[in-house]
């Protein structure tokens, strides 16, 4: 899978280095490029932004030096294979679905945009060519869009196979299909006593079809009281 980052400050991916996804970059699973955008600027002061058509406040970026990005790092020929990512706060809520999607690619482009965003221009052009992808991290405004790219990042390496040590621990965490959708029950470990707060008895029973039993009944409730809407058959 190779990953592209076109950013005005590509030093935010620096972090891609390190942990379970620095492995994966050294085991040749992932190829991660960052791009400054201001290599494709042509005036002394590398411009991005400017001032919104229409008034308002705030800049809005440019659509040369996207344009240019991308003829460098794609070419001219639509590939519905080529995914590109947008994050935006206006986008679709990004989800676990569209992480196991995402892993399947062969070849990302994340847009990271700052400011009030990027001329609309630079999205029509790119759904025209490419599979876009806008999509919002939550719903908050970040200051661009490249702590939401490493957020989809992580998310995305570490459903491609081989990237996670042990991948039975996918089908049970929060979202997981095997889990029916709902958040992941509390987990322990030794010691069985701690600062007088106890393991439950259950999960020190060896009784496995009790410890499944308790882990559903807890991650229906957690899932009740925190997030009802992913509930679905109530
Ligand atoms: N850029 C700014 N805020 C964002 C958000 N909430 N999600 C994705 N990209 C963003």
């Amino acid at each position: 899978m190779r990953l592209d980052y076109l950013t005005i400050f590509p030093e935010f991916f620096d972090v891609l280095g390190i942990s379970l996804l620095g492995k994966a970059v050294d085991n040749g699973i992932v190829d991660i490029h960052a791009h400054d955008l201001r290599t494709w600027t042509h005036d002394r002061h590398r411009t991005v932004d400017d001032t919104p058509c229409g008034g308002g406040a705030g800049m809005v970026m440019k659509p040369d030096p996207w344009g240019e990005a991308f003829d460098d790092l794609l070419g001219a020929d639509p590939d519905p294979s080529v995914h590109v990512v947008i994050p935006t706060p206006s986008g679709t809520p990004f989800r676990q679905d569209d992480a196991a999607q995402l892993s399947h690619a062969d070849r990302i482009v994340f847009c990271c945009g700052r400011y009030e965003g990027i001329d609309h221009r630079v999205i029509d052009y790119a759904s025209e060519h490419w599979s876009v992808h806008e999509l919002s991290l939550g719903d908050y405004v970040l200051n661009g869009g490249e702590v939401a790219a490493l957020a989809m990042t992580e998310a995305i390496v570490r459903l491609v196979p081989g990237v996670l040590g042990n991948p039975e621990s996918l089908s049970e965490e929060s979202y997981s299909q095997d889990q029916e959708g709902l958040l992941e029950y509390p987990v322990y470990t030794r010691p069985a006593s701690w600062r007088g707060w106890d393991v439950p008895e259950v999960l020190m029973s060896g009784h496995h079809g009790h410890i499944a039993q308790w882990r559903r009944e807890q991650s229906r409730e957690l899932t009740r009281r925190r997030r009802p809407d992913l509930l679905t058959d109530e």
